[in-house]
């Protein structure tokens, strides 16, 4: 028998059919496209970003006047590694022989790359081979301005952006900012999953990417449409699930994207037909019991101290103040200085994050699945 495919998706973009809400956001994104506006997508981890990009990008496929560009710049050290990745892309985006495609490929060759293969994906890679970074700035600059005066629409996404900052040339972002100013037909999306780096980069006055975009704040999706998506994908199938198992997942889960898209793939792999309360219940635990190995490994990459605190702030759920002596007496923490300094590290390597997009802000886990492993410790 042919595997069924799973619809709830937990790496990647496939099709709007299993992509979840994003209404909103979609058609704001796409307005500042269609009014020439750069825009910034703000958010915390694995809520949605890069599918969010793929997203709009995917409407726009039968549009032969919108070219879109993503580039995710994770992995690169140096504006020569960002440079590389830049003229990979657009390489690899416009088909060789025809129209447009032939003269950006003929364009780019004069550049002089190196182009060599990808051994996993097979797809040609370009690499330049330059004596020094003042020439790499020149090349991203004809890189830009020779898409830009192609007469088409380019939108370019530019992901995990705060890459940036750890590059040793540290003029980029003045330079990139001089340069996409300059730009007519080529827009941008900026999204990065380092929030602090991110409101650093878009956000401080001093900077030169200050006031240049305008800004999108991803939240959770909706309880209630969330609830709907996840009903819909099993009844598709031909499955039945009940709308208690749903409550009890994005409560389970806090609606958080990533962590409910990984609780549904998991139950729908289960194979159930009629998924009542119970199977929710013992799928969670096998789920737990599964990351486990992770929960440990991040055990070791704290104090004591910072441990306790972590337990802490997980059973809180939602820690409104931090340093109330309810809370850390409660959880025998010590003293409020000790608390200060576990939170900043706890934010600094993003175990913890500081939601501010609520009326009351509060500190909370990052990772759902550990938080509920640490409730049931
Ligand atoms: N609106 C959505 N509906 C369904 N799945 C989604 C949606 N947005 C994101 N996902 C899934 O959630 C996971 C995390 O999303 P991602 O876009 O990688 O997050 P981010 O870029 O914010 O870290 C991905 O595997 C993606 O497939
Ligand atoms: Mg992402």
């Amino acid at each position: 028998m042919e595997k069924e495919f799973n619809p709830f998706l937990v790496t990647g973009y496939k099709h709007a059919d299993y992509f979840c809400d994003r209404k909103q956001e979609t058609a704001q994104i796409k307005k500042h496209i269609a009014n020439h506006i750069n825009t910034t997508l703000f958010a915390i981890r694995r809520i949605g970003k890069t599918g969010l990009i793929h997203h709009v990008f995917n409407s726009y496929a039968k549009n032969k006047k919108i070219v879109c560009l993503y580039v995710d710049i994770l992995g690169t050290k140096n504006l020569k590694e960002f440079t590389n990745e830049l003229a990979t892309v657009i390489y690899n985006r416009f088909p060789e022989h025809q129209g447009i495609g032939k003269k950006i490929i003929a364009g780019i060759k004069l550049l002089r790359p190196l182009i060599s293969f990808d051994e996993l994906s097979g797809n040609p890679q370009l690499s330049f081979d330059l004596s020094d970074s003042k020439r790499y700035e020149k090349t991203i600059q004809q890189l830009f301005l020779f898409l830009d005066s192609q007469n088409i629409q380019i939108v370019f996404a530019i992901d995990e952006f705060q890459q940036i900052l750890e590059y040793p040339e540290k003029n980029t972002e003045a330079l990139l900012r001089t340069y996409i100013q300059s730009l007519k037909n080529t827009h941008f999306i900026f999204c990065g999953s380092n929030q602090k780096m991110m409101h650093e980069l878009f956000n401080n006055a001093k900077r030169p990417f200050f006031a240049s975009c305008s800004n999108i704040h991803l939240d959770f999706i909706d309880k209630k449409i969330y609830a709907d998506f996840i009903a819909n994908m099993f009844h598709q199938n031909k499955r039945k699930i009940s709308s208690q198992s749903i409550d009890f997942i994005l409560d389970f889960t806090c609606c958080h994207t990533f962590y409910t898209q990984y609780f549904c793939n998991y139950l729908f792999a289960s194979g159930g037909k009629n998924i009542q309360l119970h199977h929710v219940q013992s799928i969670a635990l096998e789920i737990l019991k599964l990351n486990e190995n992770t929960f440990y490994q991040y055990r070791n990459l704290l104090t004591m101290a910072q441990w306790q605190l972590l337990q802490a702030i997980s059973k809180e759920e939602k820690l409104y103040k931090a340093h109330s002596k309810a809370f850390i007496t409660k959880h025998k923490l010590g003293t409020s200085s000790m608390v200060s300094r576990g939170i900043e590290a706890l934010l600094e390597k993003e175990l913890i994050f500081y939601n501010t997009s609520v009326e009351t802000p509060y500190y909370e886990t990052y990772d759902k699945f550990l938080m509920r492993w640490m409730q049931h410790k």
